[in-house]
């Protein structure tokens, strides 16, 4: 069966590769069925030992092979001057780089991670020399703008006489696009090449697992490109989806790269796979800011359409009006009238991410709303309901659905609910809400919840439109097992809503993810069930878990302050029980040659037996609740129980290192035992326990008390000065860039950060607000590090020009005042964040900071934080920072007194000024016995009493009385045990004469 693969769409290479057929031939050989059995039916696969990816023996054309050169050399040809079988084969002549050569762009045709069996016979051409010379077969992979090269196979010694052939085994790494190629390492020798022949081992599809289509109460479906419209990619999607997604092909790039250009070849084929199989077809998408070409945003001269221009306005309203006509007279023409049986179209994504919460008005600042407005949705609506509906608006045949990320974070849940309600008011078509739900397992399941409970209000219908739940680097078997249990509850709950219009996965398995290397789907690259797919089919699949604790790097002292220590107050505890006599948790930290931990636990009744262990895999520790142990351990009762502090020794530990850990906790009395891990209690034999993962020292910082509280207007005032800084020294994405230095201080209710960015281009042009220049302040009242954001927790964003932006409640904005500059150096933003909860020395708040790069592009290039090195802060307070409120520095009283002259004529005045006295006291001021004096006086001679300011300090000018005889006097200051003076010498008024 031959079958056709369109070639990759992104295909960057610095040479050109003169493709001559554009499709690549794809023979899958004696494999299982490409149309899978009817829907409903799990079709028993036919398990073939290898599928045949690429197979060329030039007899009829040179596809999908085409020159390796600069666009003029080399020349490949095909040639019946000499061949290995048949009668041609392929020339590559006229070399003039060892890299010219023969190619083939296998972008579309080799999955990641999967192991391709490569043969290909080759021959030196006639009249070659050297002869013998090396041949090589090579990869060449792009990814994210880098190229690899790498070597396949080197043949040594080929010549003019003899065919010889490559073999080898290759393993597919990630790329965006590859190009598979022979050449030679350095002679520029014309060679010959036949019979390619690349297989790889056939996957074979479970077939004895339920159907997930067979589980679930709504439709599901899967994103699809035309790799799953045969062979087991195929077989997977039949199996277990009633509905697909065109992951890309129906996206405007697809559909119309130039003006008045349709090509619905592509999507076409997922279109008739859907139809030959019985499933739906979700369309996605209309109208976008992203891969959409741009000529939809420039008129003919190549100038950017704008809005104060009717003409421009115009031209993209038909633009788009012609785009969504043409796509749905398509449909029509091809697959009949929607509705009816033949046309599988049920859905489109009439307008994809149009919401930024960071607007105002809710509305992404797409270039469709920079030229049309906010009419721009109902535009897009009115005509795809004309269009694919004929007006039709109560239960059309096609629903219209508005679909955006990030719906289940109540910022943006906000923004689009205002947004779908302001059209709906307007009566705008519309008649879905798509979720796409691209998740980490960092989200809180219950804000999706929130936010489809929230929607129903509308009475439209939801679907849930692009699911995907990434693991953070490494994935590990125990992460994809915790991924397991987070499907199981995200599906918990989404069967709570059996209105739901489809719930789509964003892609077949995982190597088919455009997020891979989370591995986010539920099959894997062998397109075998993972746990995420148990969780969904059967949870008492799920493997038990293997918990893991971030452990950061610490150290308490095992003695009386052990169990007191701040340390352990800077993080919750992780539960290992929770019960009405109160929680059962501890802490971890670790050092170079042991860990440290900190054990909390809920026990009323006090028995000789009860007891903690600790276990790592190869030492444990008991720590009896009377305290009788060594000196490794530290006991103290609590009003609910009592609280261990327990060092146990592992040797060469380093950050990064994951070690096996447990804890087991007895309650002597009840006979009870609660362990972390291992739920048999048995962790001797070592196999259960869970693990800690050593990480950074918890990052801190203990912030003072403003001298005077700073004025917010982007100028730095003196109540700066002595602020402590933290700098954002760990890179979350790109290299270098922008970083700030960051000084604190807490005053009346509120937190106050003064950024100074280094960051020599400003950029605020991008529509997505964390793509701008800006400073990210993520604050956690009260230090709850719960994981999820709570109500009070909030990322506050504030861009180089002070465009605010919020992730969390909206409500929070509120807290917010800012203003900002631009430097000499990049910029500064200062901005006071009220704090919830009470404002006041000894308070901890968790605490993060952020600083988006954005390039001279406008995308962002570099992200730093203080700490977080998950890059996921937005999502996760856990790994944030903390900060702690310290009271106002103890008041060091420093007497000094300054006058403004030394010398002075009796019945003159000096000026004198005081500091460093009690705030508010009384100080005397007087004259008393210097080196030299008059007798004659009665000393001190009371010259004033002062009140000094809540500084201490005052200015003050005194009178030196007429009769004062001339003298060397000492002008002291006092106040109780404080004094301070200075010498003045005084001489009588009128005579000129004067004392030195
Ligand atoms: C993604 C595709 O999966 C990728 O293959 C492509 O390179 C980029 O787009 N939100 C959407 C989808 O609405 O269209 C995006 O799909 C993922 C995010």
């Amino acid at each position: 069966m031959d079958v056709t693969f369109a070639k990759g769409r992104n295909m960057r290479h610095p040479s050109t590769l003169r493709v001559v057929g554009t499709v690549l031939a794809v023979v899958v050989a004696g494999l299982v069925p490409a149309v899978a059995a009817p829907s409903g039916t799990a079709a028993a696969a036919e398990p073939t030992a290898t599928e045949t990816v690429i197979s060329s023996d030039f007899e009829t054309d040179l596809a999908p092979w085409g020159a390796r050169g600069d666009g003029t050399n080399p020349t490949v040809t095909r040639t019946y001057t000499a061949r290995h079988g048949g009668t041609w084969s392929a020339l590559v002549a006229g070399r003039t780089q060892g890299w010219h050569g023969i190619g083939a762009d296998v972008t579309s045709v080799f999955t990641v991670g999967s192991t391709y069996h490569i043969s290909a016979w080759v021959k030196l051409a006639e009249g070659a020399a050297p002869d013998p010379s090396d041949l090589r077969l090579s990869i060449q992979r792009e990814l994210a703008g880098a190229t690899t090269y790498s070597t396949i196979a080197t043949v040594t010694g080929v010549t003019v006489g003899a065919w010889v052939q490559v073999e080898a085994d290759y393993t597919h790494a990630a790329a965006d696009s590859a190009l598979l190629y022979f050449e030679t390492p350095s002679a520029l020798v014309p060679f010959l090449v036949d019979d390619i022949l690349i297989t790889r081992d056939a996957t074979s599809v479970q077939t004895d697992i339920p159907a997930l289509k067979e589980v679930l109460p709504w439709p599901i479906g899967m994103a699809i490109d035309e790799r799953e419209t045969v062979g087991s990619g195929a077989q997977l999607v039949t199996m277990h989806v009633d509905q697909i997604t065109a992951e890309n092909f129906m996206k405007p790039e697809s559909i119309q790269p130039t003006e008045g250009t349709f090509t619905f070849t592509a999507a076409d084929q997922l279109v008739d796979f859907a139809v030959a199989n019985d499933l739906r077809v979700y369309g996605h998408t209309l109208v976008w800011h992203s891969q959409t070409p741009e000529w939809f945003f420039t008129d003919t001269a190549g100038e950017p359409l704008t809005a104060d221009d009717p003409a421009d306005v115009g031209l993209l309203s038909q633009r788009m009006h012609d785009h969504i006509f043409a796509i749905a007279d398509h449909y029509r023409a091809k697959y009949g009238e929607f509705g009816t049986a033949g046309n599988p179209i049920v859905a489109f994504d009439v307008v994809n991410e149009a919401i930024a919460e960071s607007e105002a008005d809710g509305l992404r600042r797409s270039p469709w709303y920079n030229v049309l407005g906010e009419q721009y949705l109902d535009l897009a609506f009115g005509y795809a309901s004309q269009a694919f509906n004929r007006g039709v608006t109560v239960d059309p045949p096609v629903q219209l659905f508005l679909n955006d990320y990030n719906t289940e974070q109540p910022a943006k849940r906000q923004a689009m609910f205002d947004v779908v309600q302001r059209l709906l008011s307007r009566g705008v078509p519309i008649t879905g809400v798509g979720h796409q739900l691209h998740l980490s397992m960092a989200s809180a399941i219950s804000q999706a919840q929130a936010s489809i409970v929230k929607f129903a209000e509308l009475g439209l219908l939801q679907a849930v439109t692009e699911l995907d739940v990434v693991i953070d680097a490494p994935v590990t078997p125990e992460k994809i097992v915790q991924q397991g249990y987070y499907y199981r509850d995200l599906f918990t709950m989404l069967q709570e809503f059996p209105d739901l219009f489809s719930v789509t996965l964003w892609g077949p398995y995982d190597a088919r993810s455009w997020r891979s290397a989370g591995e986010p789907l539920v099959f894997d690259g062998e397109l075998q069930a993972k746990p995420a797919y148990w969780g969904i089919v059967d949870p008492s699949q799920l493997p038990s878990l293997t918990r893991n604790v971030n452990t950061h790097a610490g150290d308490v002292p095992i003695d009386g302050a052990a169990v007191e220590a701040l340390e352990w107050q800077l993080l919750p505890v992780a539960t290992i029980a929770s019960t009405e006599a109160g929680v059962t948790g501890f802490q971890l930290r670790w050092a170079a040659d042991h860990l440290t931990a900190y054990v909390e636990v809920a026990d009323a009744t006090v028995d000789t037996g009860d007891a903690v262990e600790l276990f790592t895999g190869a030492a444990s520790a008991a720590v009896s609740r009377d305290g009788t142990t060594d000196d490794s351990a530290v006991v103290t009762s609590t009003d609910t129980g009592y609280t261990v502090v327990a060092s146990i020794p592992v040797a060469d530990l380093a950050q990064g290192d994951v070690v096996p850990f447990d804890v087991r906790v007895t309650d002597a009395s009840s006979g009870e035992q609660v362990s972390w891990n291992d739920l048999s209690h048995g962790q001797e034999d070592g196999l259960r326990l869970g693990s800690a993962t050593l990480i950074e020292p918890v990052a801190y910082v203990a912030i003072p008390q403003a001298p005077a509280t700073p004025m917010i207007d982007g100028i730095v005032d003196e109540a700066w000065a002595d602020a402590p800084a933290v700098t954002t020294d760990v890179q979350i994405e790109g290299t270098d860039g922008a970083a700030a230095s960051i000084r604190l201080l807490w005053s009346e209710g509120a937190l106050y950060v003064l950024a100074e960015v280094t960051d020599p281009v400003l950029n605020g042009a991008n529509s997505n607000a964390w793509e701008q220049d800006s400073v990210e302040i993520f604050v956690n009242p009260g230090n709850t590090k719960a994981g999820a954001y709570g109500p009070d927790d909030g990322q506050y964003r504030i861009s180089y020009t002070n465009a605010q932006s919020l992730g969390g409640e909206p409500a929070l904005l509120g807290n917010l005042t800012s203003a900002t500059a631009v430097t000499a150096t990049g910029y500064l933003v200062e901005a006071s964040i009220a704090l919830a909860g009470p404002v006041e020395p000894g308070v901890l708040v968790g605490l993060e900071f952020q600083v988006n790069d954005a390039g001279a592009e406008g995308t962002r290039i570099a992200v730093h934080t203080w700490t977080d090195p998950t890059g996921r802060s937005y999502q996760d307070t856990t790994r944030w920072g903390v900060a702690q409120l310290l009271a106002p520095p103890p008041f060091v009283p420093d007497p000094e007194v300054q006058l403004s002259t030394h010398d002075v004529r009796a019945g003159d005045t000096v000026t004198v000024e005081l500091s460093g006295y009690l705030p508010g006291s009384v100080v005397q001021l007087q004259l008393e016995q210097g080196t030299f004096f008059q007798w004659g006086h009665k000393l001190p001679v009371q010259l004033a009493a002062v009140t000094v300011d809540d500084q201490g300090a005052a200015t003050v000018e005194v009178l030196v009385p007429r009769r004062t005889h001339l003298g060397l006097y000492t002008l002291a200051a006092v106040s109780g045990e404080l004094r301070a003076g200075e010498p003045l010498s005084v001489f009588p008024g009128g005579r000129g004469h004067r004392w030195r």
